[in-house]
């Protein structure tokens, strides 16, 4: 089965830039997108506190504001915590899962699948980021870690859910590291992703656009996206950078639109 949906990019800045970086990197975020609107879904996840200002300013452009976290809970004595009603007059997306959530916070698949559905639930999209370990790889097991993860976390979702799905297969040993998947291997692992959703649903599959996220830069992004099960990057370290990120979002707009021609067009 291949995919039939735009390709996304999508920067993770993380807890990086002051308020000034975090503007001019935004803008310049925001250029890109509307240079490849017609082509490439360009999103940036980032920290909360500059949420409501990046997305006011930046109403008008094609690029999509994202959180990076958000609490299961709508509200209450949750100190600390950012809640999906909170960021949803301001978000199109939210990352959930992700591997610094699970291995700082303790955050297991349970926790993963409730933060999701808050997520959907107040009409966002979820990023669901999964992702085996070094020594899983090596045991042989990043299928059956990776399947169960995306399983125990969105293995419910009916197809109205799975339309606000996207999933980032992310190594935790390729995330910073400058160490990447071979793009078979993640090509191997988008597909068998692919194929689980497709047990849910077989007709939203090839809608759910399926990332591959770890140290991916412009040098090495068009070996990934030119993999068919691959739609796009969740970029951590080159989202900062606003010359790499443009760069991989051309890669994805030259290799994503020829696959969209074939298929969906
Ligand atoms: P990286 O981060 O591109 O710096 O490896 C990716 C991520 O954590 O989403």
């Amino acid at each position: 089965m291949s995919s039939s949906t735009m390709p996304y990019v999508i920067g993770n800045w993380k807890m990086n830039l002051d308020v000034e970086s975090a503007m001019s990197l935004a803008e310049a975020s925001a250029e890109i997108a509307n240079e490849t609107a017609d082509d490439v879904g360009v999103g940036i996840a980032i920290p909360s506190l500059w949420i409501p200002l990046i997305s006011s300013e930046f109403f008008e452009t094609s690029l999509l504001v994202g959180a990076q976290d958000c609490s299961p809970h709508a509200a209450g004595a949750y100190t600390g915590d950012v809640s999906a009603p909170m960021l949803s007059p301001w978000c199109a997306f939210t990352l959930v899962g992700h591997s610094e959530r699970r291995q700082h916070h303790g955050e297991d698949d349970d926790l993963v699948r409730a933060k999701l559905d808050a997520v959907i639930e107040h009409d966002m999209a979820a990023l669901l980021c999964v992702g085996e370990t070094e020594a899983q790889r090596e045991a042989g097991n990043a299928l059956d870690v990776v399947g169960e993860q995306v399983l125990r976390a969105a293995g419910h979702l009916d197809s109205g859910g799975l339309r606000n799905l996207l999933v980032a297969y992310e190594p935790v040993w390729a995330i910073g590291t400058g160490q990447t998947a071979t793009p078979a291997d993640a090509q191997a692992m988008a597909a068998h992703i692919r194929g689980l959703i497709a047990g849910l649903d077989a007709g939203s599959a090839p809608e759910v656009p399926i990332l591959y996220g770890g140290s991916v830069k412009a040098a090495n992004a068009p070996d990934f996206f030119s993999e068919g099960d691959i739609d796009g990057a969740l970029v951590g370290g080159a989202s900062l950078d606003a010359d790499d990120f443009l760069e991989i979002v051309r890669a994805a707009r030259q290799t994503g639109a020829g696959l969209l021609a074939d298929d969906a067009r």
